[in-house]
């Protein structure tokens, strides 16, 4: 996916523009651009990263205009390059002067590009963004708003766009499908952006674009229509987001910061949701549902990367704790699949961001089958959350590093108190409740004891740095955990990385072990210990090096393996909330030892809104 941030009123908008790409920068980062109206359009593109862009813009004139467009790229269609850098141009020849920028997917993009060549278009990229842009200024007949509006009925696919014409030098038309987008509510200016943090700085008013809306905004007014010029009200809210949540403050990486701020923000997770001594567990998103959930026949969660992940543990605690039916799915997988949905089924959507393309279709598609659909979201007002019947927020506070953390911790939070909840409604009895609640609020002081361990997972890294393959092995509850540790790995390190199952290694995998295969076993004093052991063993017999993550004490496994790193010892259901923590600091210091960009690894983005 990519940021795009848009600016009219009586500011410079350049510097506006640029702040709001660099807070958007987490988002997609192969290339940037903008265009600044100063009585003709002026374009600035480069591949690299925003600062990139702000360098060359110290050597251009012409960029002083109070209206623009700005955008920060991750590729889809066409390679990262200056060429395929947004913002886009209709053809010259059109003589419109349309410049717009897009995140998302123009699926008959090859359809429309062949129409638009027939008609004597010639294109100057390889995007589908760029055809988008001759199709506006095709149908162009000097009502901006009208021409965009005309284009998208042809369009398919998702799109969050905004647009100038110089043919309309003070105006702005934007609109959204599918892409989040959110208009800022100045006095006399508006600031348009994938996201709040790029507004916020600006104006704490503010409205998301529901699908299939245009805006045209204009200094002292905006219009709301559909894009059959519907007019529609949308709902000014109050943002709830704190710019000092995403300074990095003394941390070299915002994945470091997000790391060591887990034990407080699981306590906010927690904050007002759990009563141990009564045995009661408060979620004010769903007790509206609450008979529904507890009568449920079926539950699926769906999810992608490391919210899947998330969405693992939370069917075992699904199962364990409140005795319903759960299957997990890979959100991309069920909505193609022509998924069976009887009465009594509840869809539970897991999503850091909110907007992760897939999760969002596959919500939509189980929702249209009768579904009653729940969200376990990080992003305030994302599109899941406003998509979905109820839900509970993860209030982990804004993730900003690509490498999902205090998100995993806060899904299995928010999934066991989920699970508790309908439990307590079931067959739970009030005391074991009450235990249960009382462990899970002792989590985030074992998450804290674990980020204790960083130093020393520094120097357990530079021993195996130079190694080029890990397997990564759990069971029970702790099989996604190594999942999850294999996909931290292998995302900001580009190291390869396997997780799965302990007793799936003797199925194929052991063919990989050797001395340059080391292997991070789970193996905490749980059920499932002495079979831990045992594939430990076979691993160790055929050379390779076992780094364990073992329960504090546990002396007989520190005997036994090549390297060993201790959490506290916990209930079973709440172990990966503990095991998730050496991982995603192993890799953490991997990365770091190997130079990668920790916050902003190669080829990937924050959130996927793309399919
Ligand atoms: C995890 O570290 C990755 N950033 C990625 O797998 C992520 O979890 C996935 O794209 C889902 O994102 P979401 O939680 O915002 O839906």
């Amino acid at each position: 996916m990519c940021g795009i941030v848009a600016y009219i009123g009586h500011k410079s908008a350049k510097p506006i523009l640029l702040e709001g790409l660099k807070r958007l920068e987490y988002r997609g980062y192969d290339s940037a651009g903008l265009a600044v109206m100063n009585a003709n359009i002026h374009v600035a593109r480069t591949v690299g990263r925003v600062r990139v862009l702000e360098e060359m813009l110290k050597q251009h004139e012409g960029f002083d205009g109070t209206l623009g467009i700005a955008h920060t790229r991750w590729a889809t269609h066409g390679e990262p390059s200056e060429r395929n850098a947004h913002p886009h141009r209709d053809d010259e020849s059109n003589g419109h002067g349309i410049v717009l920028i897009h995140n998302g997917i123009i699926e008959n993009y090859t359809v429309l590009r062949k129409y638009l060549q027939d008609r004597g278009h010639t294109f100057q990229s390889d995007t589908d963004t760029e055809v988008l842009a001759h199709l506006i200024g095709e149908l162009y007949d000097g009502d901006l708003e009208a021409a965009v509006q005309a284009a998208l009925r042809e369009v398919t696919g998702a799109y969050a766009i905004a647009v100038i014409c110089e043919n309309e030098p003070d105006v702005l038309v934007v609109a959204r499908k599918g892409s989040p987008l959110m208009v800022g509510v100045g006095k006399d200016e508006y600031i348009v952006a994938s996201d709040s943090s790029a507004i916020v700085a600006h104006t704490t008013q503010a409205f998301h674009l529901e699908d299939y809306t245009v805006a045209r905004l204009t200094r002292d007014a905006f219009r709301t229509t559909t894009i059959d010029n519907v007019p529609i009200s949308p709902q000014i809210k109050e943002l709830e987001f704190d710019l000092g949540q995403i300074d990095l403050g003394d941390y070299e990486h915002y994945m470091l910061k997000e790391i060591f701020e887990q034990p407080q923000a699981l306590r906010l997770c927690l904050k007002g949701r759990i009563n141990p001594r009564d045995g009661q567990v408060v979620l004010g998103g769903i007790t509206e549902f609450a008979r529904d959930l507890v009568k449920a026949k079926r539950i699926i969660f769906v999810g992608q990367g490391t919210a899947f992940h998330a969405a693992m543990v939370s069917e075992y605690l699904m199962e364990d704790l409140a005795k319903i039916p759960t299957e997990v799915e890979f959100s991309s997988e069920f909505r193609y699949r022509n998924p069976i949905i009887q009465d009594g089924t509840v869809l539970i959507a897991i999503s850091q961001s909110g907007e992760t393309a897939d999760t969002i279709a596959a919500l939509q598609e189980g929702k249209q089958r009768g579904a009653l659909t729940l969200g376990l979201v990080n992003v305030v007002g994302s599109t899941i959350s406003r998509e979905t019947d109820a839900g509970v927020y993860l209030r982990v506070g804004p993730e900003i590093g690509v490498a999902s953390t205090k998100a995993f911790l806060g899904q299995l939070m928010v999934a066991t108190m989920l699970a508790t909840f309908i439990g307590r409604r079931r067959f739970l009895a009030a005391d074991y409740v009450s235990s249960l609640l009382d462990e899970l609020e002792t989590i985030p002081d074992c998450v804290e004891k674990v980020t204790q361990l960083s130093d020393q997972i520094h120097d357990v890294t530079a021993k195996y740095a130079d190694r080029e393959n890990w397997l990564f092995l759990g069971r029970g509850y702790n099989y996604p955990v190594a999942l999850e540790g294999a996909l931290k790995l292998k995302e900001i390190s580009y190291i390869h990385a396997e997780g799965m199952p302990a007793a799936e290694l003797k199925h194929g995998a052991i063919a990989l072990v050797d001395a340059e295969t080391p292997v991070v076993a789970l193996a905490l004093q749980d059920e499932l210990y002495d079979k831990m052991r045992a594939n430990i063993q076979e691993v160790q017999v055929r050379g390779g090096p076992v780094l364990a993550i073992a329960t504090e004490g546990d002396a007989d496994i520190a005997a036994s393996v090549d390297d060993v790193l201790w959490v506290p010892s916990c209930p079973e259901e709440l172990a990966p909330v503990i095991t998730a923590v050496p991982l995603q600091l192993f890799a953490y210091h991997t990365a770091v030892y190997h130079g990668c960009d920790v916050d902003q690894p190669r080829n990937l983005a924050k959130s996927v809104t793309v399919e």
